[in-house]
């Protein structure tokens, strides 16, 4: 690491408060936006992840992070303001996690393909049409946005057994 690397932000867990708000809309021009994203970005490939969203470090705002290929060449995507504007009426289902409940996973089936636009640093305005791991992904992370975890998307059964053992381990950590 050399000595200007991002500072890495420490990450919420649930059942923290902060993970369950709506987040603001990013004014144009925020001047805080673009080192708030290059240390999310540093954030989520250490801790490793594919996504990470603003209120996952405690900022209130609609701004995510995305790299689908971490264990290849990176290319790292930051969406600030991202909005689904379209969505299949195909679904799939796969398995996700999230850096907010660590160790915690469960399939989740969502629209299989999302058309996404967004702002990017530069201010310009951006559109993807995804499929497969990318399309799943901008939803989980957009859900972020307005509160919403991918355990919010499955059985009420599983969801709690899931958040039990995820209790469970955060404090047998907090313990360590
Ligand atoms: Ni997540």
């Amino acid at each position: 690491m050399t000595t200007d690397a991002p500072a890495l932000l420490p990450i919420l867990y649930v059942p923290d408060p902060r993970l369950r708000a709506k987040a603001k809309p990013v004014e144009p021009n925020d001047p805080r936006i673009p080192a708030l994203a290059e240390r999310m970005l540093a954030t989520m490939y250490k801790a490793p992840g594919i996504g990470l969203a603003a209120p996952q470090v405690g900022e209130l705002l609609r701004l995510v992070v995305v790299d689908v290929h971490p264990e290849e060449k990176p290319v790292p995507m930051v969406l600030v303001n991202p909005e689904i504007v379209a969505a299949s009426t195909e679904l799939a289902t796969r398995e996700e996690g999230c850096l907010s409940l660590p160790n915690q996973f469960a399939e989740v089936t969502r629209p299989a393909r999302v058309k996404v636009r967004w702002t990017d640093l530069t201010g310009a305005r951006k559109e993807v049409e995804a499929d497969g791991l990318l399309a799943a992904c901008l939803q989980h992370e957009i859900d972020h946005l307005n509160g919403v975890l991918f355990v919010d998307h499955i059985s009420a059964l599983k969801r709690n057994m899931l958040l039990r053992k995820l209790a469970k381990e955060l404090k047998a950590k907090a313990r360590d």
